[in-house]
């Protein structure tokens, strides 16, 4: 295909304003699948992405599109991740573009990951064709929206498409408009090949896959490649497209994007943002490099039950094929036993793997308290990464800590905006920045990402019934003053609820956890005191009255079936606790214990 026919493109758009629907309507307008095929929202292939209307890995699909100019064009569709803990594979996936449509939910407007988004895609100098979806419904204002994006994100939205994903109403002049308004690629058929590694994933039938999109030259089957970064060589074996069926084909041009396979054996081989060239002619230089994306939030993931260690390691294996960006290691603790210390792009990454590990491989899991990547500088100038509050150094060999901050932009309606600037200014905000384009508010922050790891997200949702949107991202570390605090359960430290806290706030956490796991815990035969501490200094403390009788003292005479059901409800029950010294505690108390209200 000539490069001047070729458009490659991706949907930019904060989530449920209808990108998947209308890649779905883009697919079917083209010819690429089925009806019955269109029943499943292609795109989103995994089961959890379809349930929680999420994108997570980066797919692409390529369009035939014979346009009214009379000629046929090549649409390849990017699709982006829209959630904030993804937006490194937003910012590769933009990258291997020349355009963007921005979706904007006509009924919504703009929110929060709509601006994180359209910055990437301008950041990386895409043409942004703005796209107004949902105007069937009868709450669509799109000439308010219209006015939105050209206030708050400063691009021209004058000749914005409105459309109905929905109905498919408006759907064509997309199509025209992105043969109209994007840019053909650039490329040179005859130079050494240059290639960007643009995704990886694992298939059952393939290995692994490589999604490419190739600048120079070109790419073909049997050919010998080295992947500059990662300084290896791999024998093409398949070269091909995805519509979105993986369909072979003889090469890949400039322009093009495409997949192959080459024996890999682990996705981890395969670096994102890595160039490809041909081993024998390489290109002279590198695409510009990509920073790797690197686990922000941290974990403990333990079995409930000892005996499935060996089940969960392997299942950790299987999500690890085809996420590189998550990561384990053993772990022991001593309330938990054996288990693993996990890293993660962001709290829905690690809720997404928790949740996958639970549901596919049927696993009970106990998580710790999520905690941020602390610099801890020692007296001696050593530097320690801090990934687990449990491995603390002594206070005192401790010079300083620094913690990670975040700049947070949240968009709300202003009715919701006293208790949003309380929450944030709770969790040591900063604030930054407060506007308004219509009654909606926007809100700048900087925060620790310590405050806003745990139940920030949550809150937010609850205080702005649903309607605040949130996007972060990193910024610098600070030093602050840290201490870890530790739970006794009877006299005892349970290392699995140890956390870092703000010296100022010690206390008043130390308190809240301890009245909560008064809660949590059931009373047993003996009273049992739960304490906070800081070093050896108590600053906190609850206690569990002892149980006076045993649960079925009360069935007294002979009914023994009810006596065993009792039993059995109690044994049921048990599996959900875990053993530590004397005393039993309930799984959810590892989390519950934690959260703020
Ligand atoms: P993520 O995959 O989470 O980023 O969401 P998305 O942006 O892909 O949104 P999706 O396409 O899943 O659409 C979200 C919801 O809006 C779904 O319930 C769609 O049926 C609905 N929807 C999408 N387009 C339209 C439209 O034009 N009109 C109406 N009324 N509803 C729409």
């Amino acid at each position: 295909t000539p490069l001047k026919n070729i458009r490659n493109f991706s949907i930019v758009a904060h989530i449920d304003h209808g990108k998947s629907t209308l890649a779905d309507r883009l697919i079917q307008v083209t010819g690429g699948l089925t009806v019955r095929e269109m029943k499943e929202q292609v795109l989103d292939s995994m089961e959890l992405e379809r349930e929680r209307g999420i994108t997570i890995k980066a797919q692409t699909v390529r369009l035939k599109y014979e346009a009214k100019d009379g000629e046929t064009y090549i649409l390849n569709l990017i699709d982006t991740p829209g959630h904030v803990d993804f937006t490194y594979e937003v910012s590769r996936s933009l990258y291997a573009c020349e355009g963007a449509l921005l979706v904007v939910d006509a009924s919504q407007g703009v929110e929060a990951q709509t601006l994180a988004n359209v910055y990437q895609a301008i950041d990386v100098d895409l043409e942004i064709v703005p796209v107004l979806n949902k105007i069937d419904l009868p709450a669509a204002d799109p000439d308010r929206v219209k006015a939105q994006i050209e206030d708050v994100i400063g691009i021209d939205a004058s000749d914005a498409i409105e459309i109905s994903a929905k109905t498919g109403m408006g759907v064509p002049d997309v199509l025209e408009a992105i043969i109209a308004r994007l840019p053909a690629p650039k490329g040179d058929e005859t130079a050494p090949l240059k290639a960007l590694l643009v995704d990886s994933w694992y298939d059952p039938y393939l290995g692994v896959v490589v999604l490419v999109r190739i600048y120079d030259g070109v790419m073909k089957k049997g050919m010998r490649i080295r992947m500059m970064g990662a300084k290896a060589t791999y024998t093409l074996e398949q070269v091909g497209v995805s519509t979105p069926k993986k369909t072979p084909v003889d090469e890949l041009g400039p322009g093009e994007i495409g997949y192959f396979t080459a024996s890999i054996k682990e996705v981890a081989e395969t670096a994102v943002g890595d160039t490809i060239t041909e081993e024998k002619r390489p290109c002279e230089k590198a695409l510009p490099g990509f920073k790797p994306s690197v686990p922000v939030v941290f974990c403990g993931i333990f079995p409930v039950d000892a005996a499935d260690f060996e089940d969960l390691r392997e299942a950790m294996g299987r999500l690890r094929l085809n996420d590189s960006s998550f990561e384990y290691e053993m772990e022991t603790s001593a309330a938990l036993g054996f288990g693993f210390r996990c890293g993660f792009l962001g709290l829905l990454h690690l809720e997404i793997i928790r949740e996958r590990l639970e549901r596919e491989f049927n696993l009970d899991l106990i998580t710790t308290a999520p905690s941020v990547v602390y610099d801890i500088f020692l007296t001696d100038g050593e530097k320690i990464e801090l990934h687990n509050p449990a491995d603390m150094p002594d206070p005192v060999r401790i010079d300083h800590i620094e913690e990670p901050w975040i700049k947070a932009t949240i968009m709300a309606p202003d009715e919701y905006l006293g208790g949003i600037l309380k929450l944030c200014e709770e969790r040591r905000g900063v604030q930054k920045d407060l506007t308004y384009a219509g009654s909606r508010a926007m809100v700048v922050y900087e925060l620790p990402l310590n405050e806003v790891v745990f139940d920030f997200y949550d809150r937010l949702k609850s205080i702005s019934k649903g309607y605040a949107s949130f996007d972060y991202q990193l910024i610098d570390h600070r030093a602050e003053s840290l201490v870890k605090m530790q739970i006794l359960v009877n006299e005892e430290p349970v290392d699995a609820l140890s956390i870092i806290v703000h010296r100022d706030k010690a206390e008043a956490r130390g308190r809240a956890m301890c009245e909560k796991l008064k809660d949590l815990i059931p009373r047993h035969q003996f009273k049992i005191p739960v304490q906070a501490a800081i070093g050896g200094r108590v600053i906190a403390r609850e206690t569990i009255a002892a149980l006076r009788k045993d649960v079925t003292a009360k069935c007294y005479g002979g009914d023994a079936t009810r006596k065993r059901k009792l039993l059995e409800k109690q044994k049921e029950g048990k599996k959900k606790m875990r053993q530590f010294g004397r005393v039993e505690i309930p799984q959810e108390a590892f989390i519950k214990a934690l959260k703020i209200d």
